[in-house]
């Protein structure tokens, strides 16, 4: 049983995937922290309906980057996470808080990483004109979306295609994607070897 702590910025439905794959019996989780940057994320009305008492931190109340952190890490200890779990979370880590959690940080991008890094993802893919794009869940590293990969999931990018119906046929993916790849993390053993996991 690993335990999780959710942070998020916005809707919440890759966090709500996770809790539902849990609630299914589907992967054996416990989520221990929910943390929201943003006051006004739906994630964290997600997170009541569900159950959890979500927390706000504010990066906006806070003076730096590093106090903003500092507050994360503290309810982190307290919830004493095997994974932080990033689900659509909007906020660049320091150095620090990655080696805070080195390899235990899991972050999911909307592309097939390392193409389109970044923001805006599913129309960086639209505009390039690539025929199939998709979504990548990896460990976090101090590189913009450029960790160690461990689940990716493609999907055709059709000629009708605008960046809200990509966004929409990569999101369906995205959910199990995440589920996928906390379930090797905690029923598998694995090892990171330069840039790739491999699980025995
Ligand atoms: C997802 O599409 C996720 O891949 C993306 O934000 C969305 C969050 O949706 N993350 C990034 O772009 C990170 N660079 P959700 O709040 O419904 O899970």
């Amino acid at each position: 049983m690993i335990r999780l702590a959710i942070l998020l910025s916005g809707r919440g439905s890759n966090f709500a995937a996770i809790h539902d794959a849990i609630s299914a019996g589907k992967l054996e989780a416990e989520i221990v922290a929910v943390i929201s940057n943003r006051p006004d994320a739906g994630g964290i009305a997600r997170s009541l309906e569900l159950g959890y008492a979500a927390h706000v931190v504010d990066h906006k109340a806070f003076a730096n980057r590093a106090a903003h952190e500092a507050e994360v890490l503290r309810l982190l200890r307290d919830a004493n996470p095997d994974f932080v779990v990033l689900a659509g979370y909007m906020r660049l880590l320091s150095a620090s808080f990655i080696e805070a959690y080195r390899n235990r940080i899991t972050n999911i991008h909307p592309s097939l990483l390392p193409s389109f890094p970044g923001v805006d993802a599913q129309a960086q893919a639209i505009a390039h004109g690539v025929k199939v794009s998709g979504c990548t869940v990896h460990f976090v590293d101090e590189g913009l979306d450029a960790g160690p990969i461990i689940v990716q999931r493609a999907v055709p990018v059709l000629d009708g295609d605008d960046e809200s119906s990509l966004s929409a046929r990569i999101l369906e993916q995205e959910h199990g994607a995440y589920v996928e790849a906390l379930q090797k993390l905690s029923g598998r053993r694995y090892t990171i070897d330069g840039r790739r996991v491999l699980f025995s």
